[in-house]
């Protein structure tokens, strides 16, 4: 496994709509293990393959409770509306407040090509639908209502 490189907002790569997964190859397989190591280390939720330059339409996400494979997917139903803060890996130090559903119902495919129904609700729909419009060469900045805000990290406790 290896960490990628993140692409950030300006790389035109990010505007660009991803292909359809077909089969999970080994090579595939790879990208999802990398996926999930660069994910991690950056400290995110959540991350899609345009994002380490790759127009393949695959996410992964994490809220806390535990890895999620997501291939080919698509909301499928949503409910409900929060407004919140939100941020992406490729731009980093920043947020926006975005509306989304409150609760969403997506389809794909796992990494064993199995279909899958996923429910997500408040950080999990917001992730799931964050993820998914970067495969269609979107970002939440489009969505964001005021701008972009600087985020305040705390330092970190080594
Ligand atoms: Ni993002």
């Amino acid at each position: 496994m290896a960490v990628r490189n993140i692409r950030q907002m300006g790389d035109e790569i990010l505007q660009k709509k991803c292909k359809e997964i077909k089969e999970v190859t080994p090579r595939i397989q790879e990208l999802i293990d990398d996926m999930l190591e660069t994910m991690y280390e950056a400290n995110g939720v959540g991350l899609a393959a345009p994002q380490v330059g790759v127009l393949k339409r695959l996410a992964v996400v994490d809220v806390g409770e535990g890895p999620i494979v997501l291939i080919n997917p698509r909301v499928v139903e949503t409910e409900g509306e929060q407004t919140g803060e939100e941020a992406c890996l490729s731009v980093p130090g920043k947020y926006g407040i975005v509306t989304r559903p409150m609760h969403v119902k997506v389809e794909a495919w796992n990494e064993h090509m199995e279909h899958v129904e996923l429910e997500g609700e408040e950080l999990l729909a917001r992730a799931f639908c964050h993820e998914i419009e970067h495969l269609d060469g979107h970002m939440y900045v489009e969505r964001a209502e005021d701008g972009l805000h600087e985020a305040v990290y705390e330092e970190e406790e080594e």
